[in-house]
């Protein structure tokens, strides 16, 4: 699907041949002068006029065929309300949704320029919610089914009022648009096809056509690192584990990186301590995490921002088996710390830590998990935001802002010490889980454990990375939230100052990642980001 950006007024539009015309109203919608309006400016007015469009109720549309004087065949006018993403991305997602299976391949979608209260002098915050809602609404999964119904729509072109202001916000949209599908497509993919093996060849795809460096590690090499955990999990199943490495870099090599952690369990049957039967399917999805961080590579590819950046994945499977892990086993994680494996269904943990031990290595600024790690953040938080942990301020505030621009939002929950009380165990150095209370916050203390001096985040998307039920399918998040705050991140540091951000209100300090005790190199750093 292209996607192309136009400077169109409503005339302009009304002339432009494509098989669909969106045309988003915003309250308050001006059509121009009556004398000499052109002919798709007179049918909204008309339409307003009438009443048989209410720019103020967003989300009701009126559909029409053919309409005189305009060029599109089907033209669907949209209320917008006051225009904010939010509402732009429903209009924009109900029209798509409502075009599949009509053919229609040219897609034409005209905004207004920003009016109302909230809309935004953000117009690029509108286009990117616009562009976001049109490949998420006509995504189509192909890979296995026999007879492949692929997307429909071919050409997007995106109608505003001045195309050159936009220039930024739409690549940066089309970017993320490839990294959401990647993510979304590997997420969907069946167990059998998307193993640890199949995730690492992905990232050497990946890695190749995009100028990244990817290092993939086998049982052998993990084994010599010692990551004992992360063996642990892996040692119930025939299929081996990988350990995937990729490197963006994109400013100088002195520049310390951020480092992005994904959770790639292929599939999670709770191990010995095995789950139930219903929706267990859905553990497929347990790799998202993984997904999210070889999408943002893919973004990374298309935009170059100038900044360093690590992706980090452990693969493998969570099975039972005559050699898997059993409760009571005590592993020793590759930080030296060890662990009695109470529940074996808490594996991602068991994975993720000798992951955020390796991420030492590269003296980062930043380290960020993302994992689809436990049942109850799903309890807490829903489907509508992941779960955002962290001890440093700055990073809490720029992920959260992050999340509100991409319209990929995230909520932040507590991690007071008192929650990692129940972690304690009597034969290792920690158990793997707590109580039944709080179990996100828990999950979340023990990762803490491992995370090191550099500013640390942990991104539950156990709730977020796919939908259950009828429109069952991966969603692609939170590979938005993590692109904007990556281009935020390279924002401020190409400005040199503390803190210009491109998402958001929340104007915070910025993280410099100093670390007591650092090797040379990063001791270095820290004192040149210091001003
Ligand atoms: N992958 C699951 C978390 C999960 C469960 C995500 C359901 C989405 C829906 C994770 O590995 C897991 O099994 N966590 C356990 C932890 C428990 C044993 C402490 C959970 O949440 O039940
Ligand atoms: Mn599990
Ligand atoms: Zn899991």
């Amino acid at each position: 699907m292209d996607f192309e950006l136009k400077t169109l007024d409503l005339a302009a539009a009304g002339r432009e041949k494509a098989d669909a015309l969106l045309v988003l109203v915003p309250e308050g919608f001006e059509p121009g002068a009556a004398r000499g309006r052109a002919p798709l400016a007179q049918r909204v007015a008309d339409a307003i006029a009438a009443k048989a469009l209410d720019p103020a109720k967003p989300g009701k549309a009126l559909a029409m065929w053919r309409p005189e004087g305009v060029a599109a065949e089907r033209v669907l006018m949209v209320s917008i309300g006051q225009g904010q993403p939010r509402r732009v991305q429903q209009a924009v997602a109900a029209a798509v949704t409502g075009l599949k299976g009509s053919g229609a391949q040219r897609l034409l979608v005209w905004l207004p320029a920003a009016t109302g209260r909230d809309a935004g002098a953000d117009g690029g915050a509108a286009l990117r919610a616009a562009m976001a809602a049109v490949r998420d609404a006509s995504y189509a999964y192909t890979a296995t089914k026999s007879k492949a119904e692929p997307r429909e729509l071919r050409r997007v072109v995106l109608g505003v009022a001045d195309a050159q202001s936009l220039r930024e916000d739409f690549r940066a949209a089309q970017a993320t648009g490839l990294g959401v599908d990647l993510a979304r497509g590997l997420g969907d993919l069946p167990p059998n096809v998307a193993t640890p093996t199949y995730l690492a060849q992905e990232a050497r795809k990946l890695a190749k056509a995009g100028g990244i460096r990817c290092q993939v590690l086998g049982p052998k090499e993990v084994e010599k690192l010692g990551m004992g955990a992360f063996l642990g999990v892996a040692q119930g199943s025939r299929e081996p584990l990988r350990f995937i490495v990729l490197q963006y870099q994109g400013a100088p090599a002195t520049q310390a990186p951020v480092v992005l952690v994904g959770k790639g369990i292929t599939f999670d049957s709770g191990g010995i301590s095995i789950k139930p039967a219903a929706e267990m399917d859905e553990m497929k999805f347990d790799m998202s995490g993984a997904a999210s961080v070889l999408g943002t590579f893919r973004a990374l590819a298309e935009l170059k921002p100038r900044l360093n950046v690590v992706g980090l994945v452990p693969a493998c499977e969570n099975l039972p088996g005559g050699q898997a892990m059993k409760p009571g086993d005590v592993l020793t994680s590759m930080s030296g710390q060890t662990i009695e494996v109470l529940n074996t269904d808490a594996e991602g943990r068991l994975i993720l830590c000798d992951a955020l031990t390796y991420a030492k290595r590269f003296k980062p600024r930043a380290v960020i998990d993302i994992a689809t790690l436990t049942g109850a953040c799903v309890v807490a938080l829903g489907a509508v935001r992941s779960g955002l942990f962290a001890a440093d301020e700055a990073l809490a505030g720029a992920l959260q802002a992050a999340g509100e621009s991409a319209l990929d939002p995230c909520w932040r929950m507590p991690l007071d010490d008192e929650y990692g009380e129940g972690l304690k165990s009597n034969f290792a150095d920690m158990g793997n889980v707590a109580g039944r209370m709080a179990g996100a916050v828990t999950a979340a203390k023990f990762l803490q454990r491992f995370a090191g001096d550099a500013p640390w985040a942990h991104l539950d998307i156990a709730g977020t990375a796919w939908r259950s039920g009828a429109a069952k399918g991966s969603t692609g998040r939170p590979v938005g939230l993590l692109v904007r705050y990556l281009l935020d991140e390279a924002a401020a540091q190409g400005s040199g100052t503390k803190s210009v951000r491109v998402s958001g209100k929340a104007q915070t300090a910025r993280a410099t990642g100093a670390k007591t005790g650092a090797a040379k190199p990063a001791a270095k750093r820290s004192r040149a980001r210091a001003h």
